[in-house]
């Protein structure tokens, strides 16, 4: 039994472990390193093009030239993943997204691409149909609203298409009632057993996805064509915790192989108690809105870039999440290369 009256002043002094850089390196409890990163990559089509997006600065959308260049710099520095976001141009977007089910859009030729050059590296893509409707929802709009289970089809066969052209974890990010376990079944008839479903399991209605939106140009469609103003219909509600469990453990019975935690600083405590409620990995999603946030504060001089984006993906791994998708994958990869070498730890 912990008897507290054994850790007591002066017996104890806590300070004793943090004397010392060598000190604290050496009962330092979390480690971050390259290894841990997913690094995400908005795509647009063309050649030798890239384009600043005014609300997420630093971060570009790039033609797929441009993210084969990413894509190897972040092997180099020992990143295991990208995740691709195309924007589509708007007269490619429908009420149906259709254009999510055509074997050569954009994303599945970006897919491709890395694949075929960047061979050590493993390429996400997102399963929603949000970058394809004129609406910007995430599925199919009817009386309106976004319809489950006409999405869910819909939704199926757009990660068969991502799988065929070579994606290694289709991430479906919609938050549809089903999906998951549809989406097993038909990579399994289609012959893709060893493509990972990553889950948005617990996604929330978030004010931070601000710059996520404006990059792949849906920011202003919702409210459009008889669909909702918001997501709120499918993403979660920000006050529920409880429910996240149920989301959870929905998906990973629906056979999904990791979770995701969408924003993952803001959910910190839910990152922690799905690790408690499941042994299915979990992955933290520092999102557009975050990190634009750390980086306007450090952009107007009030706290130091690297130094806040590190701290706030160490808490991200503290929490338990085996793996980040961030925007600052790059970066702090880089930062932490020269310590001990590409995929070091710090
Ligand atoms: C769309 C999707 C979103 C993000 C990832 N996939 C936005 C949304 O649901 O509106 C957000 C990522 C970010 O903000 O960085 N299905």
């Amino acid at each position: 039994m912990f008897d507290p009256t054994q850790e007591s002043f002066p017996n104890t002094r806590l300070r004793r472990l943090r004397a010392a850089d060598w000190r604290r390196n050496f009962v330092r409890e979390t480690a971050l390193s390259a290894a841990d990163f997913i690094l995400p990559l908005f795509v647009i089509a063309g050649q030798d093009r890239r384009e600043d997006i005014s609300a997420l600065p630093g971060v570009q959308r790039l033609t797929i030239d441009h993210a084969v260049a990413m894509a190897k710099d972040a092997a180099a520095l020992g990143i295991p993943a990208v995740a691709l976001f195309p924007a589509i141009a708007p007269e490619l977007k429908t009420l149906s997204g259709a254009e999510a089910l055509n074997p050569n859009n954009l994303v599945c030729r970006a897919v491709r691409t890395i694949k075929a050059s960047v061979p050590n590296i493993g390429v996400m893509t997102d399963v929603a149909l949000d970058p394809y409707t004129s609406h910007g929802h995430d599925g199919v709009v009817m009386d309106g609203d976004v319809a489950n289970d006409a999405t869910v089809e819909i939704l199926a066969r757009q990660a068969v298409i991502l799988a065929q052209a070579g994606s290694d974890i289709v991430a479906p990010s919609d938050m549809m009632d089903g999906r998951v376990g549809a989406i097993r079944h038909a990579l399994e008839a289609a012959g893709h057993a060893n493509t990972m479903i990553l889950s948005y399991a617990v996604k929330y209605a978030s004010a931070f996805y601000g710059p996520f939106r404006d990059a792949v140009g849906s920011a202003n469609l919702l409210g459009s064509y008889g669909g909702p103003q918001h997501k709120r219909g499918y993403q979660m509600d920000p006050a529920n915790g409880r429910e996240a469990l149920r989301e959870a453990a929905l998906d990973v019975a629906e056979g999904a192989d990791l979770l995701m935690v969408k924003p993952a600083g803001t959910s910190l405590d839910i990152i922690y108690r799905l690790t408690q409620a499941t042994a299915v990995p979990v992955v933290g999603y520092q999102v557009s809105g975050e990190y634009a946030a750390l980086m306007a504060a450090a952009a107007a001089g009030a706290l130091e870039r690297i130094p806040a984006l590190m701290e706030s993906l160490h808490v991200i791994k503290r929490a338990g999440a085996s793996a980040i998708v961030t925007y600052g994958a790059l970066d702090i990869a880089r930062v932490l290369a020269p310590v001990t070498g590409a995929g070091g730890t710090l």
